[in-house]
């Protein structure tokens, strides 16, 4: 039996501690976190976060083997296996402000390990890192005066939000680098014998330390420069009469290239992709690499383009003005099937919509609480109506900014009754039947199609 901690219960620590302790019976999982609210809520039946079959897992553990807490000395001091899944977000001050990983979380939880730790410990990186931030960690971990000696041990996260519980439970991989030291690789072995309790073990890839670290970064940079990737074809398919998704499934049939992640949209929103990719940018800079740093700033860079174009789109469709019209913005998470609004593009639509004065009203199934805090800034000139029939009432316009399946199945036919017209769909999403919506009245934006609009103007499709 091992004493496993979590620090940081956040939506990487909750979900992959409930997924150890179901498959790890005999060892004990705790996760701690220095906000109060959110150990009560992992505490209760409303859980701080929404992961479709999250509530299931952690029913099934607390209590028996997982446990949430505040008391972190206490855990600390009985810990065997340390994870450390704080947040390391985007400096907002200082050197590399806007660009690099604000490690202060992260130092600050070093500290705290060697100050209650009375006994050695493996201490696992969890939370995505620059690379070679294990050697500061180790630094500080084992230059204490107890005799105590730290293994560091690189094992990021992949799990997408939305898919958490299933990402965790069937990995495509599991990644953990050591170093190549007798303790180093015994480390590892630890970190490796906890994942083979479920994941086939050639899906668990062991490297050392610093592959492992830039892994994460670089896979991030991978998915989102691909995101990126379509979105630049769906602006010049808007140009030309070319349709994205049929661009997209061409160019994804090449095996070498595969069909995934090829969905053009409004642009990639969450916590991760923007800010580890600016700390890749930031990384490159630092070892001198301006045009490495150039190349995946680009990224970014695009990602700010599409969101500002997709509001862009809006305006000159709706005779160049939104001023003083309600548009009803479906969608208020990053993604479907989460509650997350971090970096959302549906908040950036909704503050550029404001900017243009727009009447805004945002609905969402399980994200508007989240949505009122992030805008907290303009929450009094937003509506958040959880009815998404109630907010496109009396609307010009209504903005799909969130894949979430339900905005699919709505009945447009009762919606556009109740809407101002000329009535525009503004589909960032491509999730909804846009043949279909154009028969109802609608005029149609969609994102890399051409418009099917009821005016009389230049269609590039034609
Ligand atoms: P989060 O903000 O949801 O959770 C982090 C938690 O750490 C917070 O609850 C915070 O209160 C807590 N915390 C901060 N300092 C602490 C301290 N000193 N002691 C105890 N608790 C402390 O963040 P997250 O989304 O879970 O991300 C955590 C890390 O994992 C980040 O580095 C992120 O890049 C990475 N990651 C996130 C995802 C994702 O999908 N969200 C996926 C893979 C990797
Ligand atoms: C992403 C990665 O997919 C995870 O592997 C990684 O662990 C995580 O970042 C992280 O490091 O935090 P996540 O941000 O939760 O996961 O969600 P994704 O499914 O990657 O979606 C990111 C954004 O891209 C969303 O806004 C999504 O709607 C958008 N997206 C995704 C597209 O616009 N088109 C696509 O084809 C795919």
């Amino acid at each position: 039996m091992a004493n496993i901690l979590c620090i940081g219960a956040g939506f990487v620590g909750g979900p992959t501690m409930a997924v150890i302790a179901k498959h790890c019976p005999e060892h004990r999982v705790v996760a701690v976190d220095i906000n109060a609210a959110k150990i009560a809520a992992w505490q209760s039946d409303h859980l701080p976060i929404y992961e479709p079959g999250l509530k299931e897992i952690v029913l099934s553990a607390r209590g028996k083997n997982l446990f949430f807490s505040t008391e972190i000395e206490r855990h600390i001091a009985e810990a065997d296996i340390i994870f450390v899944s704080v947040n390391t977000p985007t400096k907002t001050f200082g050197q590399g402000t806007g660009k690099a990983a604000d490690l202060q979380y992260w130092e600050k939880t070093a500290r705290q390990i060697v100050e209650s730790s009375s006994s050695s410990k493996i201490v696992v990186e969890k939370s995505t890192l620059p690379v070679r931030t294990a050697e500061a960690m180790e630094r500080i971990l084992n230059s204490n005066e107890k005799g105590l000696f730290f293994d560091v041990v690189s094992n990021p996260e992949f799990l997408a939000e939305g898919t958490a519980v299933q990402d965790m439970q069937n990995p495509s991989r599991v990644l953990i680098g050591g170093r190549q030291t007798p303790s180093g690789q015994k480390a590892v072995q630890a970190i490796v014998d906890i994942y083979a309790h479920w994941v086939p073990r050639e899906r668990i890839i062991t490297t050392n330390l610093w592959s492992s670290e830039l892994s994460k970064l670089a896979a991030n940079a991978f998915l989102a420069q691909r995101v990126s990737s379509i979105n630049a074809i769906a602006n010049l398919c808007e140009r030309t009469g070319a349709d994205v998704t049929e661009v997209a499934h061409a160019v994804g049939t090449d095996t070498r290239i595969g069909p995934r992640f090829l969905r053009a949209s409004v642009g990639f929103g969450g916590s991760c992709f923007k800010k580890d990719i600016l700390n890749l940018v930031y990384l490159c800079e630092f070892y001198g690499l301006n045009e490495v740093a150039a190349y995946w700033e680009q990224v970014v860079r695009m990602n700010e383009y599409q969101q500002a174009s997709f509001v862009s789109k809006m305006v000159t469709a709706m005779f160049n003005t939104v001023a003083g019209k309600r548009v009803a913005i479906f969608g208020a998470a990053f993604k479907a099937h989460t509650s997350d609004t971090r970096e959302s593009p549906a908040l950036a639509v909704c503050r550029k919509l404001l900017e243009e004065r727009a009447h805004v009203v945002i609905t969402d199934p399980y994200a508007l609480e989240s949505a009122r805090a992030d805008l907290h800034d303009v929450a009094e000139q937003v509506i958040f109506e959880p009815d998404p029939y109630a907010a496109a009432r009396d609307a010009h316009a209504i903005a799909v900014a969130t894949e979430w399946p339900q905005f699919a199945e709505l009945d447009y036919a009762a919606i556009y009754e109740t809407m101002v017209h000329p009535a525009f769909i503004f589909d960032g999403r491509n999730i909804l039947d846009h043949k279909a919506l154009y028969d109802i009245g609608f005029n149609v934006y969609a994102v890399g199609k051409p418009p099917l609009t009821h005016f009389e103007s230049s269609n590039p499709a034609s």
